[in-house]
């Protein structure tokens, strides 16, 4: 479904990977090789009709010759190339990470709407994350459990004081936010840039504290520059930003791809 760094069409690259030969155009991610030798790698951050941006680290391999693990997404192929998937090494790097994604997510699966339509889910079943060590501190869970809209709601409901808890978002009339499930893959804003060309998004803060924010001047989705198309919400590979209408009746059992009659651009979009 994804591999990276989108098709090139360059001089042809012989290489292996897992022992399987394989030949494509140079520029060709070592991710998208992979696929093309049928061979999965797990990742996050990674989309097809995105270019690869290297952040969540789940789809590191080891390269003959090389140090390190570099992520598949963002390394090109090179003639001779001698990649290896799957080692201890590798299992226990990917394991970890996840095992840090999940340590600041709801673990509410049964409960989720997303529950089997979720990449974070998948994906942890892929690496074979079956426990997770870190004891809750800090997270950015809401402290009431409720979907609460403010601080002060949360407190109301019983939840105690998390100053990390940042609430959700519901002002968009087609979508919600919210942050606690968010990973910062940073799909949705590539999606807003690159694939729309709406600039709508953005990522707020650093490390711990880092956020999708509709914009700095805006208050929240409905205030901001977002035009609703849904590409955000289509990248998301986890429940951060859900339609509304899955999040009240589940994921729909059928349905078709069919082109927007909204702006004339073309965009095609997948109708439930
Ligand atoms: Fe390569 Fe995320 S898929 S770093």
């Amino acid at each position: 479904r994804d591999m990276g760094t989108p098709a090139r069409s360059g001089a042809p690259v012989a290489l292996t990977i897992d022992g399987i030969p394989v030949i494509v155009p140079e520029g060709t991610s070592v991710m998208r090789a992979a696929m093309m030798a049928d061979v999965q790698i797990p990742k996050l951050c990674a989309s097809d009709n995105m270019e690869a941006f290297g952040s969540c680290r789940l789809c590191v391999v080891e390269i003959e010759g090389r140090r390190g693990t570099p992520a598949s997404c963002t390394t090109p192929v090179a003639e001779g190339m001698v990649v290896r998937t799957q080692s201890d090494k590798i299992r226990k790097l990917r394991k970890g990470v996840m095992e840090l994604y999940i340590s600041d997510h709801p673990l509410d699966c049964l409960t989720c709407s997303a529950n089997g339509d979720c990449e974070l889910q998948e994906t942890a079943g892929q690496v074979g994350l079956r426990d997770v060590r870190y004891t809750p501190g800090d997270n950015h869970f809401d402290p009431s459990g409720t979907g609460a809209r403010s601080q002060a709601e949360a407190k109301l409901r019983g939840g105690h004081d998390n100053p990390q808890f940042i609430p959700k978002d519901n002002s968009n009339p087609y979508f919600t936010y919210d942050p606690s499930k968010c990973i910062v893959c940073s799909r949705c804003v590539r999606a807003c840039d690159e694939v729309q060309g709406t600039f709508a998004l953005t990522i707020e803060g650093r490390g711990f504290d880092s956020r999708v924010s509709a914009g700095t001047l805006a208050d929240d989705f409905f205030s901001s520059d977002c035009v609703s198309c849904g590409a955000c919400v289509q990248a998301c590979p986890t429940a951060t930003l859900q339609e509304k209408s899955v999040a009240e009746l589940g994921t729909p059992t059928r349905s078709v791809i069919t082109t927007c009659a909204y702006c004339g651009v073309g965009c095609s979009f997948k109708a439930e």
